[in-house]
Order: C-alpha cells, then sequence, then structure tokens
C-alpha cells in the first residue's frame, strides 16, 4: 500500500515533565515515530529522575535537550531554535506543576520557556496531563488548565482509571497510542466542523433461536473507519454498530445493537439530531419470521426445521423518507459481487439518496484495505485502492464538499 504515513513531514518536540507517566513517553516516541514523525525530545530535570534521557535518544534518534544553557546550540538559543521547524509542541505527560508553570508563562527552564518562545501561529501546544486524582480535581489546576485553554493550549485526557498511586480516579495519562491517534487527528483538516454525523456498521445478527442466528462477513472495519474519520474531520459522531470485534474510535459515541429491527429503532430517533447519516452496515434483509425461545432440536427425522423468513425494513431507505426537515444527508454503501456501477446507481435511484459509495464485497469483508466507487447524480469517481482509513479520510472529504451549506437545526444537541 502506497499510502505515507499519517504523521509524515511532521516535526514534533515531545516534552517530558515529572511524573510516573514518563514510562509511557518512550512507547509515545516509537509510535509517533512509526507515524512518520520526527521527534526532537526536551525533558524538565524532574522528568529524567523518572526516564533516562539515555533511552529517549535511542528511541527517537535525536539528542535530549534539557537544559537552557546547552552549549550543543551553535547560537546557544534551544529555546528558539527547537520550536522553529516544529509542527508542533506536545508535553506528555504534563505535570500539574508544569501546567501551573504554563498557566503563567514562566520561563526559568527549558521546556517553558520554548513553549513561550514558540510561535503560536504555525506552532500549536498540546498537552496530556498526568497525575494523581486529587490534583487535577483541584481548584488551582483546573483554574490553570482552563487558562492554559484560553491560551490556545489543546488538552488531550486526562483518562480515568487505576493510578501509579494506587487512587483510581480522573488523571492518567492517555496510553501512548491514544495520543498518537489524538496528533493525528489534531493535523486532519476540520472539514466537518460543527456538523454531526450518523453511522451505522457492522453485520446484523438475526437469532434463530437463543444459539442460532444468520450473519455475514462484514467486520465493520470500513464503517469504523468512517466514524473515525469523521471524528477527526471536526464532527460529533454516533455509530450504531451491530456485532464487531472492534474498539471505538476516540471521541465517537457507540451504540451496540444485534438485529436489523434494533438497528432501525436505535438510528430512527437519532437521525433527526444529525446532519449527516452514512449507511455502511451489512444489513441482513431477512430475519427468521420467528425467533424460537428453546434451542430447536433435531427431532429424529432427519428433516431439518422448516423457517419461514420475514423481510427486514430498509433502514437507509427509511431514513431517506424522513420529512425534508428531519432528513440527514444520506450516503448508502454497496456492497456487490458483480457490475458495481448499474447496482450502485439503481440503488441511488431505489434508495433516493444524493451518494452512494460501492464496493466490492468480497473482495474487501474482514481486509484493511479496499477501493470505492462514488456514484451520484453528477457521475462516478475511483478512490483507488489503499488503506481503508485513508480512503474514509477522502470519502470524508467528497461528502464534506457534496454537503449543502449548514443550516441550523432546530432539534440538533
Ligand atoms: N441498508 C439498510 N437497511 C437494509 C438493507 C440495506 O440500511 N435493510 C443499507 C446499507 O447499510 C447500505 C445500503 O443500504 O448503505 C445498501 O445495502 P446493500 O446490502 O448493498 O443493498 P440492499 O438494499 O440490501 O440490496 P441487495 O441486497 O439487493 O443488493
Amino acid at each position: 500500500m502506497s499510502t505515507p504515513p499519517a504523521l509524515q513531514g511532521k516535526h514534533l518536540v515531545l516534552g517530558l515533565s515529572g511524573g510516573i507517566a514518563c514510562y509511557k513517553s518512550a512507547e509515545l516516541v516509537r509510535e509517533l515515530v512509526r507515524a512518520g514523525a520526527t521527534v526532537q525530545v526536551v525533558m524538565t530535570e524532574a522528568a529524567a529522575q523518572f526516564i533516562t534521557p539515555v533511552t529517549m535518544q535511542a528511541l527517537s534518534g535525536r539528542p535530549v535537550f534539557s537544559s537552557q544553557w546547552d552549549a550543543r546550540q551553535p547560537n546557544n538559543m534551544a529555546h528558539i531554535d527547537l520550536t522553529r521547524e516544529a509542527s508542533a509542541v506536545l508535553v506528555a505527560p504534563a505535570s500539574a506543576d508544569f501546567i501551573a508553570r504554563l498557566a503563567l508563562g514562566r520561563a526559568d527552564e527549558l521546556l517553558g520557556l520554548l513553549c513561550l518562545a514558540r510561535p503560536l501561529q504555525t506552532c500549536p501546544l498540546l498537552v496530556a496531563p498526568a497525575m494523581n486524582r486529587e490534583m487535577w480535581a483541584h481548584p488551582a489546576t483546573q483554574r490553570n488548565v482552563a487558562q492554559i485553554v484560553a491560551d490556545g493550549a489543546t488538552v488531550l485526557g486526562p483518562a480515568a482509571g487505576d493510578q501509579a498511586c494506587g487512587e483510581v480516579g480522573d488523571g492518567r495519562m492517555l496510553e501512548a497510542t491514544e495520543l498518537c491517534d489524538e496528533m493525528i487527528a489534531f493535523f486532519q483538516p476540520k472539514r466537518l466542523a460543527g456538523r454531526s454525523v450518523l453511522m451505522t456498521a457492522g453485520p446484523t445478527f438475526e437469532a434463530i433461536d437463543p444459539v442460532r442466528g444468520i450473519t455475514n462477513h462484514s467486520s465493520g472495519k470500513m464503517g469504523f473507519a468512517v466514524a473515525r474519520a469523521a471524528a477527526e474531520a471536526g464532527a460529533r459522531v454516533t455509530l450504531v454498530t451491530g456485532p464487531v470485534h472492534l474498539p471505538t474510535p476516540r471521541g465517537v459515541r457507540r451504540i451496540d445493537v444485534v438485529s436489523a429491527l434494533q438497528m432501525l429503532d436505535a438510528v430512527l430517533p437519532e437521525a433527526p439530531q444529525h446532519d449527516i447519516f452514512v449507511a455502511t452496515a451489512a444489513v441482513a434483509d431477512w430475519r427468521p419470521a420467528t425467533s424460537a425461545e428453546h434451542k430447536i432440536k433435531k427431532d429424529g427425522s432427519g428433516r431439518p426445521p422448516a423457517l419461514a423468513f420475514a423481510e427486514n425494513p430498509d433502514i437507509l431507505a427509511t431514513v431517506a423518507r424522513l420529512p425534508a426537515d428531519r432528513r440527514p444527508w444520506c450516503v448508502g454503501f454497496a456492497a456487490e459481487s458483480h457490475d458495481l456501477v448499474r447496482h450502485a446507481r439503481e440503488k441511488l435511484e431505489r434508495k433516493g439518496v444524493p451518494l452512494i459509495v460501492a464496493n466490492l464485497g468480497p473482495a474487501t469483508f474482514g481486509r484493511d484495505d479496499n477501493s470505492l466507487l462514488l456514484v451520484d447524480a453528477a457521475g462516478e469517481r475511483e478512490l483507488p485502492r489503499a488503506d481503508k482509513l485513508s480512503l474514509a479520510r477522502q470519502l470524508v472529504a467528497e461528502i464534506a464538499a457534496r454537503l449543502p451549506p449548514a443550516q441550523a437545526r432546530a432539534s440538533a444537541a
């Protein structure tokens, strides 16, 4: 696959202040480098109590800076030079003390100094707090966090959970993979800022009896990728999903369902609250007309039980038929085995939606890559084979370009 890594071309200054979460920063450097970024590590004296500069140098491939008096910089102005080429400064972990320093604009050690001296327009500051829950909840910390946000910083996390001190609560630094995903998301264009997206994804499972049912090979990967891409693009995203084994993309609200009827029940009240509806779910077309209360047993006759089927409602078509003031802008997917364009056009008409995204089902189910064909009134456009997340980002851009201008929705959350 030829898609460049998501952070290719990005140069990041990773600042570490003192905290036990420094152990996660080693992994974070690896994740950022794996995602294509170059990373310059800057550590406070306190950070060096928790992890050595040697480790961080080895992982980043660059000598670590920790002092504003570092003579390695020819002009002795590390605080200036380090951020001039940087795409962003990420402080992870950001201790309560360091956040307080940022809030005050203190410049008495290198990391605080370079945050203050960075060019505000070109070098954004992101901080990942890490501290004991009482420290996080303290009004002084909350005041300082509000101040740095007002000054333009982006705060990532913190998460809730077990803390090194043995207590449980808010204040854990996000995990390395989560922080890396946050950085990737941060750099994505905010094409759907202020918009909301409702999605369906995955297969549905139609019960025959308590232990069996009818389902299909949809893994949900494409739908989850679109949900992630929409969230990265700044949208508020609600994802209604059938049974899949996938983690929820960060910032996405997830509603789990099993059957097509449950999916419809979850989607209908949500639809008028959203600007866009993207139906990626492989909804079972039929369900057993009745689901047996107990497991159906062999009766010894050698004859299989006769199953009667009922047709499931078409969720996409139902949403597309809502009255205009309650109807989101609808995008359908079409998984076909052949004759992609003809079937996609036919679905565009039959379901009454402005855009159908067609793909070859057997060639994509469960895989990490795919290719898509966009079919709308204007014609067809191919998005060539790539990993599903890259395709999802392209699709989000295509949707954003086709959206009618934002209109105020009385019911929007
Ligand atoms: N869809 C839906 N509800 C259904 C069936 C399909 O919302 N009961 C949506 C899918 O999520 C997808 C689009 O309709 O966005 C097309 O789904 P697909 O299974 O390809 O088409 P069908 O309408 O089922 O037509 P066919 O089985 O004849 O290909």
